[in-house]
């Protein structure tokens, strides 16, 4: 029998949550725009491109389909293709080294750094060669890749840094936003991300002129103006019906990712209370970062990873393995050559993650509930776990103060 109260399910994400508290808002965007009948492109579009571009603090900003076109377009407007070599995490979706490969140019992957999972400049720069064009560093879960490094290392070796930036609007890298810290960055609005529309929907940003109008034409069949084509581009347009959505969005987003944060240090202060930072790895938050939390991600020992995971859901539980096979070894990347083994760390991090619920709206006694029935799993199915490959805690940061129940409380 459980020790552990259920407040009710918890699940991973709950969208509905959100927008029980933005209704009337959403209802009269969508209205607006059925009203107007311009669905593609048009004024809400580019009202949201400069609400965008205002908040990332950079120039230029285009919407289209996907955070997936999001890269495809930006390495276009810089001509990657056959030949080139793109360098890049395998610990990332898919659509980060999809975009390369789409354009026949090839994804050089390179580890990552244990801690932020994010890419390791080190690393970087030994896989550099003639061939290079272009980085793409992942702002992993809502936490920014160290893009001064990255950028020290480009500038030297005259390659493009394209910012994939979909799970990380709002967060900021030496007090500057993400969108504004390399020559482009991708940006998805997939309605799991922290500004979600009700469909797919992306974004480029930019600070250069001619790539934004480049992008902007590479959008809609590299049309310039009407039915004057200069060369093949796609149909990535982005839909009014999303940009409404995203606009009513944007404005709630600093007080969305606020609390975001604070889900997140109510997490830190539950595993300390119950203990649990030796055994589970916590979430590396860099004093230079400022992390949006677009996933909450523990480390476990990799034998306990999918029992606990079993035991959440057996509980109610949402969580989720972002991402169970690093992309060097996805079949579809055979050609490539790679073997496991290749970049260690990121399988680690394959086979020790964990993503636990996080939103906005989620509550103190759900939180609770998780932590407590995490807790009630390690004292059960492995009371002597300790596993020296999980970071330690004195890396993890500080408790945050006044946030910590009373120690052990199993109920709490
Ligand atoms: C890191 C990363 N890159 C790219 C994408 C692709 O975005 P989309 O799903 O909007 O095509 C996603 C989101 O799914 C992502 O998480």
């Amino acid at each position: 029998m459980s020790s552990t109260a259920s407040p009710r399910a918890v699940p991973a994400l709950d969208l509905k949550a959100q927008y029980r508290t933005i209704q009337p808002e959403i209802d009269a965007a969508i209205r607006r725009v059925v009203e107007s009948q311009f669905f593609c492109l048009g004024p809400e579009v580019a009202a949201l491109e400069a609400e965008i571009a205002a908040y990332c603090g950079v120039a230029h900003a285009v919407g289209c389909s996907s955070g997936s076109d999001a890269l495809l377009l930006a390495l276009m407007a810089w001509d990657i293709g056959p030949g080139d070599e793109v360098i890049t995490t395998p610990y990332t979706f898919f659509a980060t080294a999809g975009a390369i490969w789409r354009l026949g140019a090839r994804p050089v992957f390179v580890d990552i750094e244990p801690d932020t999972y994010n890419i390791a400049p080190a690393q970087v720069e030994r896989a550099i060669t003639p061939r290079t064009r272009a980085i793409i560093p992942v702002h992993l879960y809502g936490q920014a890749a160290d893009m001064n490094a990255l950028g020290a290392i480009a500038r030297r070796y005259g390659l493009k840094v394209l910012e994939d930036a979909a799970q990380a609007i709002g967060a900021r890298h030496h007090g500057r936003p993400v969108g504004s810290l390399g020559d482009a960055a991708a940006f998805s609005f997939y309605p799991s991300k922290n500004l979600g529309g009700y469909g797919d929907g992306g974004l480029v940003t930019t600070p250069d002129p001619a790539t934004a109008r480049r992008l902007a034409r590479l959008r809609i069949h590299g049309m310039e103006p009407r039915y004057h084509h200069h060369e093949v581009g796609y149909n990535a347009r982005l839909d009014a019906l999303q940009a409404a959505v995203l606009r009513v969005k944007l404005g709630h987003l600093p007080a969305w990712t606020e609390a975001r944060r604070q889900v997140a240090a109510r997490y830190r202060a539950l595993f300390h209370a119950h203990d649990l930072t030796d055994r589970i790895g916590l979430p590396i938050e860099r004093p230079e970062n400022e992390h949006v939390y677009n996933q909450f991600v523990i480390r476990v020992p990799e034998t306990l990873r999918d029992p606990l995971r079993a035991r959440l859901t057996e509980r109610q539980i949402g969580s989720d393995v972002y991402y169970p096979i690093p992309l060097h070894l996805q079949l579809c990347f055979q050609a490539l050559g790679h073997r496991p083994g290749d970049f260690p760390v990121a399988e680690q991090a394959a086979r020790q993650t964990i993503a636990l619920p996080i939103y906005p709206e989620l509550s103190e006694e759900a939180q609770a509930y998780v932590v407590a029935t995490i807790a009630e799993f390690f004292e059960e199915a492995a009371p002597e776990t300790r596993s020296p490959a999980i970071p330690r805690p004195h890396v993890l940061g500080e408790v945050p103060s006044g946030a910590a129940p009373a120690r052990r409380g199993r109920n709490s």
